[in-house]
């Protein structure tokens, strides 16, 4: 085969550039309104319109060309009269890189655990005033219209406790492929918003191939996998991935949701999976917790008040990048040390780091695999992650 190969459709194109000749793990670049990105991605979680701590400009700083905001705090949040009035969520949060927008149903069902799921949508009592809501696949796609978000999420019945039984998990399943038709009838502006479907049906790898079926024929211009970031056993999560991955058009986009520790990506990378997403990494820095090449360090601990070295050595991070000026030390682990228990300016500088972090992963995954020297760059990771922290 002649590589690369490339496919488009109405807002995005997919080009492979590579593929690894012992895993699935591919190269690509997607193309989207808002411009190109390369996959494997790790994509940053900015719920509320804001990376925590960061202006737009320090997130665009860290390499970020894709991030995430959700629907239901959106929606609630400015609301969908000030996304409108202001040209969506773009405009509103002086970002003009990609977004990618969840469709606020797994939020409902995770976050308030009263929610109740019929076949017309997700009913929940509003966090504000306890009102009784729903929300429709239909409200989803209107609000993901209003956002302007340049990939949206079809809305999905989200089953979060871990062992369901096999008839509610195979009707939430069976609803997901229903309620994309219903996002795909409602989506208003398909020529330039992508509409990703999402393939459910739990740990049941069986109910898992019937639901990639389902939702392949519907022909989104990208898929993902869903119902994963639950804490379920390694070799179940592997399992899921790849059952989902072998049957999965090569030239689309793959997105596994929710998933964000450094392990987790290069072993999906190695299955298949192209795009992730997952809040801990930012919530972590705001913990004083720093992402490195060997494991997390908690800059909290004794050990770092008098350590006047970077975060970490060799980063290339806006913070742990060294000052021009000869002798200058830049962003220390003491100074991080000094702050993190009662200064903001620790969290904001963590967060920077740890999203680079990610994004820098993701970046070397790409290149190895393009090389083809994917195996050796995961045999490189491993070993990195379980030689001695400092
Ligand atoms: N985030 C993490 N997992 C999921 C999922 O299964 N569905 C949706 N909509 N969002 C998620
Ligand atoms: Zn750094």
């Amino acid at each position: 085969s002649t590589l690369p190969r490339s496919q488009s459709s109405a807002a995005l194109t997919f080009e492979l550039l590579g593929k690894c000749s012992t895993t699935r793990a591919r190269a690509s670049i997607l193309t989207l309104p808002h411009g190109k990105v390369n996959l494997p991605i790790f994509m940053p979680v900015a719920t509320q319109a804001s990376l925590k701590g960061l202006t737009p400009e320090q997130l665009e700083g860290t390499g970020c060309r894709l991030c995430l905001n959700n629907t239901y705090h959106l929606g609630l949040k400015p609301g969908q009269e000030v996304l409108d009035a202001v040209g969506g969520a773009h405009n509103f949060q002086g970002w003009n890189h990609n977004l990618l927008t969840d469709s606020g149903g797994f939020q409902m069902v995770s976050l308030l655990k009263l929610a109740n799921v019929t076949e017309e949508g997700v009913r929940f009592l509003s966090p504000h005033d306890g009102s009784p809501m729903l929300l429709t696949p239909e409200h989803s796609m209107s609000l993901q219209n209003s956002i302007g978000s340049d990939i949206m999420m079809q809305l999905d019945d989200v089953l979060v406790t871990t062992h369901p039984d096999k008839a509610r998990m195979r009707e939430a399943m069976e609803r997901s492929v229903r309620w994309l038709d219903r996002c795909i009838a409602a989506h208003k502006y398909p020529e330039r918003q992508n509409l990703f479907c999402i393939i459910q049906g739990g740990l049941d790898l069986e109910m898992r191939r019937e639901c990639c079926r389902e939702m392949v024929a519907r022909d989104t211009p990208g898929i993902a996998i869903g119902g994963l970031s639950g804490g379920e056993a390694k070799d179940d999560f592997c399992k899921v991935v790849v059952t989902c991955t072998e049957l999965l058009p090569e030239l689309k986009p793959r997105y596994v949701m929710g998933i964000g520790y450094p392990e987790d990506l290069v072993v999906s990378v190695a299955l298949g999976a192209d795009m992730f997403d997952c809040v801990w990494p930012t919530r972590t820095a705001r913990f004083g917790n720093a992402i490195t090449k060997h494991g997390v360090l908690n800059m909290k601990r004794e050990m770092y008040a008098a350590d006047y070295g970077p975060i970490e050595d060799n980063c290339g991070c806006p913070c742990c990048r060294p000052i021009e000026e000869e002798g200058a030390l830049g962003i220390t682990r003491a100074f991080i040390h000094h702050n993190a228990a009662k200064e903001t300016v620790a969290a904001h500088l963590l967060t920077l780091h740890n999203v680079w972090y990610q994004l820098n992963l993701m970046g070397k995954a790409k290149e190895a695999i393009i090389a083809d020297r994917f195996p050796a760059f995961i045999k490189e990771f491993f070993a990195g992650l379980y030689t001695d922290k400092k």
